[in-house]
């Protein structure tokens, strides 16, 4: 199930994402991607603000993996782009992937073999005619996320 959404402004994406965080489920994988400054770390912000945790997110491209324990679930923020050269077993991403919290996962596509089978994919694409435009397009793979993305999409229609 695809369903493709329009923001118009950093503020009408992490909307988006928050209403997004206040309908996943524990365990949840949500995996962005999209070019450098799609957005992929403002929609983690506004997810963040979603699920009540209040400390800001900054990109931890440099952490790989940033934990967040205050809000209604545990957020795992994960920004894979370096992980090429570490490789993932090391770093253990199995223990995230099965855990209670919600990952949020940035150039997932560096570990396409270890990444959840069931997911929301979000691809961020930018327009070249306006610069503070998004097309969020989300793939639901897997019961449970198509339900929540069912949910996100009849939200928009009130
Ligand atoms: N509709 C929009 N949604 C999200 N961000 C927007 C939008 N319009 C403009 N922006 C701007 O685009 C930039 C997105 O940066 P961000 O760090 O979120 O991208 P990113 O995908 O995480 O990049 P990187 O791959 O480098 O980590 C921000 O400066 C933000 O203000
Ligand atoms: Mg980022």
């Amino acid at each position: 199930m695809t369903k493709v959404f329009e923001t118009n402004g950093e503020a009408e994406t992490k909307a988006l994402a928050s209403r997004l965080a206040q309908l996943v489920k524990s365990g949840m994988t949500i995996l962005l991607e999209g070019e450098l400054g799609a957005g992929k770390t403002t929609f983690t912000k506004g997810f963040a603000e979603g699920l009540g945790i209040e400390r800001i997110i900054k990109s931890p491209t440099y952490t790989l993996i940033r934990e967040y324990t205050q809000g209604r679930l545990p957020l795992y923020h994960m920004d894979l782009y370096r992980l090429e050269n570490t490789g993932a077993e090391e770093m253990g991403l199995d223990e995230y992937f099965d855990g209670e919290g919600i990952c949020i996962v940035e150039w997932g596509s560096v570990v396409e073999e270890e990444l959840p089978q069931n997911h929301l994919l979000i691809q961020m694409d930018t327009s070249l005619i306006d610069i503070n435009q998004r097309t969020l397009t989300i793939s639901a793979v897997g019961e449970a996320y198509e339900k929540v993305l069912k949910e996100l999409e009849d939200e928009r229609k009130d």
